[in-house]
């Protein structure tokens, strides 16, 4: 069986309804596996809802509902937006489903059983109304904070993932995999961390205390804690256990952003290796969105919902926007002027008046039929030379997850294009019939070149591709597996179809 490319995003909280944080990184993995099906690869894409836990278990108490009933309802939300967004995701995995629960539970017996997991006492500072061990670290002039609550000195026994012992062979495997986790700042954040000793990783949380968790096979007086539970969703949903996981296994991609890092680039590389399961072959965690600097999240109150951008300017350019902007080795500051120029100057400035003006110019100076060419001139020449570079590079940026990159790429044909149609004005040629052999010519090249924007632009903004091929009539250059390497141009006589604008400018207020 061919191997797949398999991708993943994290599993979402299902303590608040999804804001464009959640949406971002699910865009770009829907994008990476978009490529890589028009590529021909055989792609399998996962992303879900991380369901167990005490956040959640107060968030369910809270609405005075139970838990796996606000788990359902908290999960509509999540597939509704990732509907509205054109996620085309090949499943989709909610922790408290059996047949996570049955894995999780596989490969804690097998752990318990080698020795891996053992139970310990542990003593430190507990805040009651956090419900969570806090460290002295985060005391504020030698006291905790006012919003710890009461904090009492607890003593509590829970079971312990022997992390400790893979701290060597874990820095080793990083040292001689450069590219396993991406961005580089990121790699070095994690081998800096590597330096100091690495502790067991507590994996239970005693039942009485939260009841919300899987619970241990061999002790179930304990739940799973969060992290253990939530990592082994990427093998679920791979079908550990059955035989299509050696097909899906390893993942090829796991997308995060910084936040979880840690638990992707330590806890779970350890976990495999207890396991004797293979690494995945890269973690790559991109930046923060920020809302004034600060982080945007539901604690801060300060999120963007996407839904609104998505009611005003569609899906597509949400997409587009995400993937332009959001970076993978910093942080970036989300404004709604920012989007509007986007959308303004790139979408609807040079992209849509790229492709609406040489439709509407082939319409009008060759009735829509693809004219034969005649003798290239320098500028013409220049054109495909840029066609070729720039789709070159968009393919490079695409396979390292660099869409900010690509899309320049891409923009620097359609700034090309539009200089192309602005150099050989073809409103003045189609009035002089000595001309009529170079007004062929343009409308060839124009023509070639607006038809190779519609493959990469079809992963980032789904709609708008399959709307520019129509408006071709060249529906076959989103077959997936079809060559992408060589030029596919339009032969003379071909007919596009009807042409009408993609985004129509939108006026900014004074
Ligand atoms: N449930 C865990 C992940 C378990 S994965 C095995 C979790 N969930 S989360 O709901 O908090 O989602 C965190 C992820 O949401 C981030 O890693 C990122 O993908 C996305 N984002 C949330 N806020 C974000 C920003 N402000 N900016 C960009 N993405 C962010 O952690």
């Amino acid at each position: 069986m061919a191997k797949t490319f398999y991708i993943t995003t994290p599993i979402y909280y299902v303590n608040d309804r999804p804001h464009i944080g959640h949406a971002s990184t699910t865009v770009w993995a829907d994008v990476q596996a978009r490529y890589r099906r028009l590529k021909g690869e055989k792609t399998f894409f996962l992303t879900g809802l991380d369901e167990h836990g005490m956040k959640v278990q107060q968030a369910a108490e809270k609405r005075g509902v139970p838990p796996q009933r606000h788990c359902d309802e908290m999960s509509i939300y999540f597939k509704e937006l990732w509907k509205e967004l054109n996620i085309a995701c090949d499943d989709f995995i909610r922790t408290t489903e059996p047949r996570h629960k049955a894995v999780v539970q596989k490969v804690l017996s097998a752990l318990h059983a080698k020795g891996a997991v053992y139970k310990k006492s542990y003593q430190g500072w507990y805040s009651k109304s956090m419900e969570q061990f806090v460290t002295e670290k985060e005391k504020v002039d030698g006291r905790f904070p006012a919003h710890f609550g009461e904090v009492i000195e607890l003593m509590e026994e829970n079971y312990f993932f022997r992390m400790s012992e893979h701290q060597a062979w874990l820095v080793d495997m990083i040292r001689q995999n450069p590219e396993w986790i991406q961005p580089e700042n990121r790699r070095n954040e994690i081998l800096g961390m590597l330096q100091k000793p690495l502790e067991d990783l507590c994996i239970s949380r005693p039942a009485n205390r939260l009841s919300w968790g899987i619970p241990l096979p061999f002790d179930p007086d304990y739940v799973t804690y969060v992290w253990f539970d939530a990592l082994l969703n990427y093998i679920t949903g791979a079908g550990y256990g059955e035989e299509r996981f050696s097909g899906n296994w390893p993942a090829d991609l796991h997308l995060i952003a910084k936040d979880i890092l840690t638990p992707h680039a330590v806890y779970w590389p350890t976990m495999l290796h207890a396991m004797d399961v293979p690494m995945p072959r890269k973690i790559l965690a991109h930046g923060w969105w920020l809302m004034d600097r600060e982080k945007m999240s539901k604690s801060l109150g300060n999120v963007v919902r996407p839904s609104d951008y998505i009611a005003k300017y569609g899906a597509d350019a949400l997409r587009y926007f995400i993937c332009r902007e959001l970076q993978p080795a910093t942080d970036t500051d989300f404004t709604g002027e920012r989007f509007l120029q986007r959308f303004n100057a790139d979408l609807a400035n040079d992209l849509g008046n790229l492709v609406n003006r040489s439709l509407s110019m082939l319409q009008r100076f060759r009735d829509g039929k693809v004219p034969a060419p005649s003798v290239p001139a320098a500028c013409d020449d220049d054109l495909t030379a840029t066609i070729r570079e720039t789709t070159e590079a968009f393919r490079r940026e695409m396979e390292g997850v660099s869409y900010g990159r690509a899309l320049e790429s891409l923009w620097r044909l359609v700034t090309r294009a539009n200089r192309y149609v602005d150099e050989n004005a073809p409103w003045k040629l189609a009035k002089d019939s000595a001309q009529a052999g170079r007004l062929d010519t343009v409308m060839y090249w124009l023509i070639q070149a607006g038809a190779q924007l519609i493959r990469p632009l079809y992963p980032v903004m789904p709609e708008t591709g399959r709307k520019i091929a129509e408006q071709f009539n060249a529906a076959q250059l989103l077959e997936d597996g079809r060559a992408s390497e060589t030029l596919e141009l339009l032969p003379p006589g071909h007919a596009i179809g009807k042409p009408s604008p993609l985004f129509p400018r939108v006026e900014l207020k004074k």
